[in-house]
């Protein structure tokens, strides 16, 4: 086999209807359709390189790759065995040759670990992307067919979410909805918008989302979440067809808000609130009002502000001003997964 390289970027997404609870007998099939904002520069940079070699071989190295920014991953035995698996996953159904040569994987993500970000949408989805080029017979033909057939992003997309359910909303931007199997882009006319991350802990969650998928059934509430889920999405869809934010605002916090009652009340119960998340929400809610200002809340106890980029700087200042003690990051929505080097033939 020839020397390869291939380098690419996915970005991280944030959820407005969440994705919370799998189906049973699915590979990270939802319960609920779920629609997410695509962001930027909080993104995972992933490489894979081969060198000849005579056996088949693949490790992953916790080193950023050539030309990638950020912080390589401490993954964990576990972690890097999943991580393994899903690149043999995407090889065995992307081609019907064997691999050769000694395959290495680097990645990075430029939100530090200490950000408290789940890293695993935009990781996995790096990994699918690149491992997809890796395979291609053609991989000019492959890059361009990426670039402009939004149905082969959806159908990397779909392979994704066999490793990291959230990542399949990747590929794509600035929002994306998926339902089922199926992944698409939502046409919008909403103002560009935000993200600012107020980072309220960066400690290790003490409930992984694995683990949250699947104890939120245990919740009273969890009767009717699909329903409600499922009705907020149709909501959402029109709300950003027609340009609606406050519509957004108001079903984003709805949603983020039945999440966590669905974790407050599972057995046993766990919550991701820490104190300085219920002070950045009180305060936002107390100077801005929901069509100004979308709130939202991953598994964890950050605060997503989402905002138009017009009024970026302003929501900034107001936080920082405030929360001096909390880092704040901010992300603008982006267009998905992007390929940013091939190279075939001698490496040094
Ligand atoms: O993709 P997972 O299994 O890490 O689940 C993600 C779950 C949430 O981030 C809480 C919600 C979502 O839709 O992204």
């Amino acid at each position: 086999m020839t020397a390869f390289r291939i380098l690419v970027k996915a970005p991280s997404n944030i959820a407005l209807v969440k994705y919370m609870g799998k189906l049973p007998g699915g590979v990270n099939l939802p319960e609920n359709p779920s629609i997410s904002m695509t962001l930027s520069n909080l993104a995972t940079y992933l490489e894979i390189k081969v060198l000849p070699a005579p056996s088949f071989s693949r490790r992953w190295v916790p080193e950023v790759p050539s030309g990638g920014k950020g912080d390589s991953p401490n993954l964990d035995r576990a972690g890097e065995e999943k991580f393994l698996a899903h690149f043999d996953r995407c090889v065995s159904r992307l081609s019907d040759t064997p691999p050769t040569g000694a395959v290495e994987i680097r990645s990075a993500n430029t939100f530090p670990h200490s950000a408290g970000i789940a890293s695993s949408a935009s990781s996995f989805a790096a990994l699918t992307l690149a491992c997809a080029g890796l395979v291609a017979r053609d991989r000019k033909t492959f890059e361009e067919k990426f670039k402009t057939d939004g149905s082969f992003r959806a159908e990397l997309a779909r392979l994704s979410r066999e490793g990291s359910g959230s990542s399949c909303r990747s590929f794509d931007g600035p929002f994306v909805a998926w339902e089922k199997e199926q992944v698409q882009v939502l046409p919008s006319r909403l103002p560009p918008l935000s993200d600012l991350v107020v980072v309220i802990s960066s400690g290790q969650k003490k409930v992984g989302s694995s683990e949250a998928h699947a104890r939120v059934k245990s919740s009273p509430h969890w009767q009717g979440r699909v329903a409600r889920a499922g009705s907020r999405f149709a909501k959402l869809g029109q709300a950003i067809t027609g340009g609606n934010f406050q519509e957004l605002s108001e079903i984003a916090d709805a949603d983020f808000r039945d999440m966590h009652q669905l974790f407050e009340t599972a057995v046993p119960s766990f919550s991701y609130f820490a104190e300085g998340t219920t002070q950045v929400l009180d305060f936002i809610e107390e100077i801005a009002s929901p069509s100004e200002v979308a709130v939202t809340m991953d598994a964890g106890p950050n605060v997503h502000v989402v905002v138009p980029q017009a009024e970026e700087a302003h929501w900034k200042r107001k936080l920082s001003l405030q929360f001096p003690e909390y880092p704040i990051l901010v992300d603008r929505e982006g267009m998905g997964a992007e390929i940013l080097l091939i190279e075939e033939g001698e490496m040094k």
